[in-house]
């Protein structure tokens, strides 16, 4: 048999000079959602995670709070990891880049580029943004407030003259080129990939890959007195968490290239340029797949802690509830768009999609099977053409689920999903079981057992998007753990009659405005 396919896949590292708002757990859910996924579809799963610690931006920060820097990345770095026991991320490892075992992958991959001359020393005078911890061309600013230039970004420029190692870009473009056509699945969205396409067609200039005049990064081997350019530290993250310069473990062979790194759209050049040109250098494969989504905004603006319009995930689990949270997101927002937040269509999501539409189809079937069939699965007849249909429905949808989750389209995926749920409903109101319950009770046993044989598919394929909620809908069917997964979806794992169900209980409750609660 063959073994299960491998797949590895990333949330960019998290600057620590930022708190986590919901622009950064946006991203890290995504993820969660498709690693789950790829769990229950039988996929073995190396989910990463962590935070960027290095570069000049931090050590700022950290000398703004008063903190050495690695005090500093200490302290901020679990905020991130709360977040992620808050968000129910199911991560596999979380990496530091002031870890050992990083300082290790970076500088080995640093004596890879070194070695056959990609790298070599001169000088760069030029513009650094630190908030970006970007190089920019002259070409590239905007006349900003009181005589400051400005990055593509927003982000203020400084002139920077400093002695540096270069990585040489420049002859990259035409092998980047190639591999963009030859892969054409590398780069998503389509409009993205056009993007990165049409901005290494205009050249590409050796990119500076050392700082000297900072001292919290990672020491340039043989060099000390520079230290690594902080993208090229935080993208070899990737690699470290493989356990890599070993090539040979068990965890690099399995799972390099079979990466997906999801990032928002702002890093995508440092992912879809500079990422593969370091990785071709130095004799090695790009991973198989980049995906750039788009921003939260808030009052149209990218959210973050220097525009003072954050939104802390905190506060919006509080008020809506986790898995409302991570439904919404990714139901709400076409992955690749840009979004707005907007607690009008999060309680349109909340009361109609997950209280009626879905809440409701498990509450009333499994309240009728709890009143009317003694609390067990009950015994179906022959199977009618309308039963088939709703059957075959649902055990259809996990194959359109996967190709959208393949292309990263949650949004099409749950559309799917919620299609079989229309379907369910329908179904319910046209056999109508609790007039079955008077005139042909057979048939109503019947109809209830093709529901909850219909709630089982969708309390499964909905785990990925809310593991909690999506177990308690299999609780309530008193499904098996080990019967919890897409193998298991097939019409020769069905429902056996005569289980015992425990006494239902709503999964969704509607969102109810507090000044009304208060009223009522
Ligand atoms: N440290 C780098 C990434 C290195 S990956 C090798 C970095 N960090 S960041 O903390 O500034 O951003 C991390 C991610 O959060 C990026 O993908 C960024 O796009 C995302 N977001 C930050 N604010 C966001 C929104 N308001 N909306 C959606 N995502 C946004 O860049």
């Amino acid at each position: 048999m063959a073994g299960k396919r491998s797949f590895y896949l990333t949330t960019p590292i998290f600057y620590v000079n930022d708190v986590p708002h919901i622009g950064h757990a946006y991203n890290s859910m995504a993820c969660d959602v498709l690693a789950r996924f790829m769990r229950l579809d039988g996929r073995h799963v190396k989910f990463l995670t962590g935070t960027d610690e290095h570069g000049q931006k931090v050590e700022k920060a950290a000398r703004a709070a008063g903190l050495e820097p690695k005090a500093f990345c200490d302290k901020v770095s679990q905020n991130f990891r709360e977040m992620d026991r808050l968000l129910n991320l199911s991560n596999d490892d979380f990496i530091r880049t002031t870890e050992p075992r990083h300082a290790r992958a970076c500088q080995a991959l640093w004596r890879e580029l070194k070695a056959p001359d990609e790298i070599y020393l001169g000088t760069y005078a030029g513009w650094y943004a630190v908030r970006d911890e970007a190089f920019y061309a002259e070409s590239e600013l905007t006349p900003g407030p009181g005589g400051k230039k400005l990055a593509p970004s927003g982000a203020e420029v400084e002139w920077v003259e400093e002695p540096n190692y270069f990585f040489r870009l420049g002859k990259w473009q035409q092998p980047l080129l190639d591999y963009y056509r030859r892969h054409p699945d590398f780069l998503a969205p389509e409009n993205r990939r056009n993007e990165v396409m049409s901005f290494v067609s205009g050249g590409l200039r050796d990119l500076p890959v050392s700082r000297p005049t900072i001292k919290w990064g990672v020491p340039v081997p043989d060099d000390p007195k520079h230290v690594m350019y902080v993208w090229l530290d935080a993208l070899t993250n990737y690699l470290t968490a493989l356990g890599y310069p070993d090539t040979q473990n068990p965890e690099y062979s399995e799972f390099w290239p079979e990466a997906l790194h999801v990032v928002g759209k702002d890093i995508l050049r440092f992912h879809a340029v500079y990422w593969p040109a370091f990785l071709l250098a130095a004799g090695l494969e790009p991973p198989k797949r980049i995906f750039a989504h788009g921003w939260l905004l808030n009052r149209g603006e990218k959210m973050s802690k220097s525009l003072g319009n954050v939104v802390r995930p905190g506060e919006l689990i509080a008020q809506y509830g986790l898995d409302p949270v991570r439904y919404y997101l990714l139901r709400e927002i076409p992955f690749g768009s840009d979004g707005y937040l907007s607690h009008e269509t999060m309680v349109s999501r909340i009361n109609g999609d997950l209280a009626n539409d879905l809440g409701n189809l498990a509450q009333r079937v499994l309240s009728m099977i709890n009143r009317n069939c003694a609390a067990t699965l009950p015994e179906p007849g022959k199977l009618e053409a309308t039963d088939e249909r709703l059957l075959a429905a649902a055990e259809a949808v996990l194959g359109e689920m996967r190709k959208q989750m393949e292309a990263q389209a949650f949004h099409r995926a749950l559309e799917a999903l919620w299609r079989v749920i229309a379907d369910a409903n329908r179904y319910v109101d046209e056999q109508a079981p609790w007039v079955l319950r008077k005139s042909d009770p057979k048939r109503m046993a019947t109809v209830l057992y093709v529901l909850a044989e219909a709630i089982r598919h969708i309390g499964t394929l909905v785990l990925p998007f809310m593991p909690d909620s999506g177990g308690r809908i299999l609780d309530q069917i008193a499904l098996p753990a080990a019967a919890r997964d897409f193998a298991h979806l097939g019409a020769q794992f069905r429902l056996r009659p005569g289980t015992a169900l425990p006494k239902p209980e709503g999964v969704f409750p509607r969102y109810v405005e507090p000044e009304a609660e208060a009223a009522g």
